[in-house]
């Protein structure tokens, strides 16, 4: 069985994301998507609210699964028996980072990543950019699934 992970903060889920996710599971049997737990970093969501929402947003794929995880993204991989990791590129400014820990993953467990080029109308999508343009009242729809936008803007409201 062809196993992938989608790895990632998911402060929130972006539409970005789910056209990365959403074509991961066409190439592979199973993908999990896997919530980083960063203790040194507070998001606007708790990795919890990250997970359920992914959860919400990926219902209609049916080989997709959501979970979180700590420490090495590689040594979740080979606990869950997971070959490669897919990563989507929005443009030649993610390469360098990307490339850079394609290559340590590769080396540390042999672990193998896919780059999946981000369509190109979410190419200038970001969880961080969308909380910045939302904060300020700035029209996120479309940019976020439906099932955030909600979350989004009370979770916001209540910052305020
Ligand atoms: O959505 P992000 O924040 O760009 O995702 C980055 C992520 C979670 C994929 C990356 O930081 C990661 O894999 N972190 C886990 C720790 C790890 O394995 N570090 C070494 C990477 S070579």
């Amino acid at each position: 069985m062809r196993t992938a992970v989608c790895p990632g903060s998911f402060d929130p889920v972006t539409n970005g994301h789910l056209d990365i996710i959403s074509r991961a599971a066409a190439l592979f049997d199973e993908v999990t998507v896997a919530v980083l737990r960063n203790p040194s970093k507070s998001g606007l969501f708790t990795v919890d609210e990250r997970v359920s929402l992914l959860d919400r947003c990926v219902r209609g794929l049916d080989n997709v699964n959501v979970a979180s995880f700590d420490g090495l993204l590689v040594d979740f991989c080979t606990e869950r028996g997971i070959a490669t990791i897919v990563k989507g590129l929005r443009a030649v400014t993610d390469f360098d980072s990307e490339l850079q820990m394609a290559q340590m993953n590769r080396r540390l467990a042999d672990v193998e990543t896919v780059f999946v080029p981000t369509s190109q109308e979410y190419s200038f999508v970001a969880s961080s950019l969308v909380k910045e343009v939302a904060m300020y009242g700035g029209d996120v729809v479309g940019l976020v699934p439906d099932e955030v936008l909600a979350s989004l803007r009370e979770r916001l409201a209540e910052r305020r």
